[in-house]
């Protein structure tokens, strides 16, 4: 029906015959029977000059046939890609109407989400909609092609899955044939890509929908999309490198360049640098350690653990609220408490730039508990400079790291848009994440996970220090993905079970299909899964996955759109042999 894109057209088609398709963007009345009719399809908008225009509305369906012309001087618009020229002379056939849309697509004009959703198929007509869909695309292709080429075979795995020990909470689906049974929607293909390396599969990849009911967040939503990877025989470093070429070629496809690869930090090292495991390198205010500096002080709230501090430049002009806030957020994210520093320029010197040898001048609620030496050591550690806030906070040592570490992401993070990509891979987590309630450790990936080999006697004794082989790929301080090498002896398995407090019946009855394949002949092997939603929202600079989705849900898990999730009716439920209970008081 077209022979053009309308986004396409430039000067260097002046002249041609052309025939659109497209949406009425906007009309504007040029003269008593002239109009400029702006046509938008998926790559763009481009003005056509339309004779007698009065029965287009926005949003109609139409074909439009005309020459493209060079603009008149002065009337050149550089906003507009296509700016340069217009459709002139045209004819257009209404293809269908269209009722007025229900907001704006003019601009980026932040309608209500509940609305947006509503009509999310108006709502994706919108130019940052249409791009970030082409972009997943892109980064789906390229990542076919890059795991094609790396020598892996794409399998499907099934959607009516079993649960599995992964740690989010689960969508279960009624059977019909088997009244009373469930299946599981799968949180990750992670058991089944175990199977396929018992299997002989030896390098299994797959663009993977994975369903996982927990809290929605602006990085979260109830199905998302891994790029999802198990391979044999191989250790850290052979994965590492599979994910690398992977999320490197599909960041080329989109952005034209190849980025920097990812620098290496074991966990402790991001926890100490940056009081996190998903370190935002794209800007400094790293913590410091005022362990030294302040081992005989005579200060009873800082003769703790740790004390460690980050400096916010600029910040000690910062008002008292402002930092009375900063306190109470502390204290929220579990500190016993926050000290602030201003540190200020003595009297009369305005241009001090450089940390000074005299006495620094602190301005602080604590600032007389402090010796000279002390004051001086703090500014000097810190590297901070008159005009600077310090943050200090004490206490046990990885409660005060990630305390800090959360006050350096509220106060430093630039927009997501904004300081180039920073990949990271955080190597080396700890195996278990504290204590359950009945004083077992948790793991902190899955039980599945090989212990570091330094630190298999640790098990039995020390089981919180011992290190694993997981590891995490991070980009600007989100998590992008997470992996590692698995257990396929039965005795370190056994080992890690008990440590966890699971007793070997109950072993058995969970994930006794996976312990019982791998007496079968399973290979060393170990994976990794990136989260493809996120990796598509930061490379096109969206705060929320949301945008990079064709059919989100909403923060509260609904979808305005299909009225979902939606009562059944009283015939499927008998068939299904579901009765509802009264709702919980
Ligand atoms: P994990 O649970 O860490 O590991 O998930 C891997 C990646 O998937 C993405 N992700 C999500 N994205 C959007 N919404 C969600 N609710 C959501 N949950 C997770 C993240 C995350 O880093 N089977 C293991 C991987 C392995 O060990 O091979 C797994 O699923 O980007």
């Amino acid at each position: 029906m077209r022979t053009r894109w309308c986004g396409e057209l430039g000067i260097g088609d002046v002249g041609e015959a052309v025939e659109l398709c497209g949406w009425v963007a906007r009309r504007r009345e040029h003269s008593a029977h002239l109009a400029f009719v702006d046509l938008r399809d998926r790559t763009g908008i481009v003005q056509c000059v339309v004779d007698g225009a009065a029965d287009l509305r926005a949003e109609y369906v139409v074909r439009v046939t005309g020459t493209v012309t060079a603009r008149p001087e002065g009337t050149v618009n550089p906003s507009l890609a296509t700016g340069q020229v217009e459709v002139s002379g045209c004819a257009v056939e209404i293809l269908n109407e269209a009722e007025p849309p229900p907001f704006s697509l003019e601009e980026w004009s932040e309608a209500d989400e509940a609305i947006r959703l509503r009509y999310r198929f108006v709502d994706m007509r919108r130019e940052r909609l249409q791009k970030n869909l082409v972009m997943r695309s892109t980064i789906n292709a390229a990542i076919r092609a890059s795991m094609f080429a790396q020598g892996f075979t794409e399998v499907e795995t099934p959607l009516l899955w079993t649960p599995t020990p992964e740690g989010a909470r689960e969508f279960a689906v009624p059977s019909r044939l088997q009244q009373g049974s469930f299946y599981v929607l799968p949180q990750s293909p992670q058991i089944a890509k175990q199977l396929l390396m018992v299997a002989g599969v030896d390098r299994y990849y797959q663009i993977a929908r994975c369903l996982r009911d927990e809290d929605l967040r602006a990085d979260r939503q109830f199905e998302f999309t891994q790029l999802d990877i198990e391979a044999s025989f191989v250790g850290v470093e052979d994965v590492l490198g599979f994910v690398e070429e992977a999320v490197l070629d599909a960041v080329e496809a989109v952005t034209g360049a190849r980025p920097e690869v990812p620098v290496r930090m074991t966990w402790r090292e991001a926890l100490e640098r940056f009081g996190t495991d998903k370190p935002d390198l794209r800007y400094g205010m790293e913590l410091t350690d005022l362990a030294e500096v302040l081992a005989g002080t005579g200060f009873n709230a800082f003769k703790a653990e740790a004390v460690r501090a980050i400096c916010v430049p600029g910040a000690a002009d910062s008002s008292r609220s402002k930092l009375d806030g900063l306190v109470e957020r502390a204290k929220s994210l579990g500190a016993a408490g926050l000290v602030w520093m201003r540190v200020v320029a003595p009297a009369g010197d305005d241009t001090a730039t450089e940390p000074r040898a005299k006495v620094a001048d602190l301005e602080s609620p604590v600032a007389k508990f402090l010796s000279d030496d002390e004051r001086n050591g703090i500014v000097a550690a810190c590297g901070a400079k008159p005009g600077d806030l310090l943050l200090v906070v004490a206490g046990e040592h990885d409660r005060a790291c990630r305390v800090l570490g959360q006050l350096r992401v509220d106060l430093g993070r630039p927009p997501v848009a904004e300081g180039g990509l920073r990949f990271v891979w955080v190597t080396e987590f700890p195996l278990f994440d504290g204590l359950d309630e009945e004083g077992n450790p948790m793991a902190a990936h899955h039980p599945f996970t090989m212990p570091h080999a330094d630190d298999l006697d640790l098990l039995g004794k020390d089981p919180l220090s011992v290190r694993s082989l997981a590891y995490d790929l991070v980009l600007n301080g989100w998590e992008l993905g997470s992996g590692s090498i698995r257990i396929h002896r039965a005795d370190i398995q056994s080992q890690v079970f008990a440590t966890l407090g699971i007793s070997e019946e109950e072993a058995e009855e969970r994930f006794g299909f996976l312990t019982g394949a791998f007496r079968y002949g399973a290979p060393p092997h170990g994976g990794f899964a990136v989260g493809l939603d996120r990796l598509t929202a930061l490379l096109a600079g969206e705060e929320n996955i949301r945008e990079v989705i064709a059919f989100p849900k909403t923060q509260s898990g609904a979808d305005p759109m299909t009225g979902a999730p939606k009562p059944l009716a009283d015939r499927s439920l008998r068939e299904l042999g579901i009765g509802i209970l009264p709702p919980k008081r």
